[in-house]
């Protein structure tokens, strides 16, 4: 399959604005441009695109839901936070190819009649940061950007914004809040950023890869767009596969390939003398699967019908060698880390999850802990917290906790043997009804 958003990958001087001019770039906007905003709209509906940060959202309808009569400004924020554990496909668009990324911001602008956007960078990405600052000059240099883009009468200035490395401002309103200069603590929704956002005004969050698509959509136009995949799962997705095998990377790949097209295809197979246990399908905040659901088509619709998501698409790959047990308190500790603490459930949940599978790992798990850390998991999912790195941290781990059972057995039963004088002192142990064992 020919290449979409990774075409630039080997190009010599690719981020260059010429390179790009020369490989028809910057044609999308100006084709945005002779159209309506309505109208982008409505192509990008008919692509049938959905969000690439996570929720897999369809991108035409959010942009629909933006107040067309609203006075005052609007804004348009391209999500560059890329948290998500197995997750690095936006720092490989905006190596290679960041003007594709700012004519993808530059159409969705226009879509939405918006003069001003952001690009939300995760702080550790000084380097794309960099990038992005260098191809915004060019492409004002060049007047694709600022006040009357190429004799259009349309107006528009990107601004990078790098966050200071925060998990959850990842989170599209503790973006929004970070923007504005705020600590990044999630917003109850509804209200929808479409409706009130950053300062207030109406905003569409939209990820890189999400973005760097709609050149590609307004060139070659909807229909072809949505010939590649399957319905309501159409065009190329970045796959990010990490972990046991033998060429981790990234790989564009028609939505909808199974995970075993991708893992022994392009990545080769699981490393030399093992097999596959399990992956993580899309970042490490999705549900686990075991080896034998690798049959699974990589979309939104087939992974939900599985019980997991394509997340990010960030494929993390789990040989034989690995303790799931492990797994789980490596990830427990992450969430704990990185819960922003505004709800209860992920704040102490995520606390006494990491401390009861350390303390399993540690060779002290006692029977009831499968049990008790279902509950704790249930209680921080399912609409119990502001936003969903409730369900992100509850839902990976209840997985492991449900299809690993034995794992979680086999620690149990070698503990008893171990002295018990070792055991470290939780906080809620005996006082807290019904966590206790
Ligand atoms: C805890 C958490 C972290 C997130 N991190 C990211 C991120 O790093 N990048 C991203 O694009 N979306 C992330 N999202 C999803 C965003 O909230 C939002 O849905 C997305 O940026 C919308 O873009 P899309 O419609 O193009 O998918 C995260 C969501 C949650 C709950």
């Amino acid at each position: 399959m020919e290449s979409v958003l990774l075409r630039a990958r080997g190009v010599p001087n690719s981020r260059s604005i010429d390179t790009y001019l020369a490989a028809g770039g910057w044609s999308g906007f100006a084709k945005a441009l002779s159209m309506t905003p309505d109208a982008v709209v409505q192509e990008t509906i008919e692509s049938e695109l959905r969000g690439r940060g996570g929720a897999g959202f369809p991108t035409g309808r959010k942009w629909s839901f933006v107040p067309k009569d609203h006075p005052g400004p609007r804004y348009l924020i391209c999500n560059a936070d890329e948290s998500e554990p197995g997750t690095f496909k936006d720092r490989e668009i905006i190596e290679h190819d960041p003007h594709m990324v700012l004519e993808g911001i530059a159409i969705a602008s226009y879509a939405i009649r918006s003069n001003t956007a952001y690009i939300y960078i995760r702080g550790e990405f000084v380097r794309w940061a960099a990038l992005l600052e260098d191809a915004i000059g060019e492409a004002h240099r060049q007047g694709w950007l600022g006040r009357n883009v190429k004799g259009s009468g349309y107006d528009l200035d990107i601004w990078v914004h790098r966050g200071a490395g925060a998990y959850i401002c990842g989170e599209e309103t503790a973006l929004i809040e970070s923007i504005e200069g705020k600590r990044g603590f999630p917003r109850l929704k509804p209200p929808f950023p479409a409706v009130v956002g950053v300062f207030g005004k109406p905003t569409v969050v939209n990820n890189v890869e999400t973005l760097a698509c709609l050149p590609h959509i307004l060139t070659k136009g909807a229909k072809w767009f949505a010939s590649i995949g399957r319905p309501k799962n159409t065009g190329t997705k970045l796959y990010c596969v990490s972990g046991h095998v033998k060429r981790p990377g990234v790989y564009e790949l028609p939505m909808g390939v199974t995970f075993r097209e991708i893992i022994e295809g392009p990545c080769g197979g699981i490393r030399e003398g093992h097999t596959l246990k399990a992956f993580f399908p899309g970042g490490s905040s999705a549900p686990v699967m075991r080896a034998s659901e690798v049959d699974v088509r990589a979309d939104f619709d087939a992974c939900a019908e599985a019980g997991t998501m394509l997340g990010s698409g960030g494929v993390i790959v789990l040989d034989d060698s690995v303790d799931m047990v492990e797994t789980a308190a490596n990830l427990a500790h992450f969430y704990a880390h990185e819960s922003c603490g505004q709800c209860t459930p992920c704040r102490e949940g995520s606390d006494w999850a990491r401390d009861i599978l350390d303390r399993i790992v540690a060779g002290h798990g006692r029977p009831a802990d499968p049990e008790t850390l279902l509950r704790i998991c249930r209680f921080a999912s399912q609409g119990m917290t502001i936003c969903p790195l409730g369900d992100a941290f509850s839902l990976p781990i209840s997985s492991i906790v449900k299809k690993f059972p034995e794992e979680f057995e086999r620690h149990i039963r070698a503990a008893s043997t171990v002295p018990q004088k070792k055991l470290p002192v939780l906080p809620w142990a005996g006082s807290r009804p019904g966590f206790g064992s």
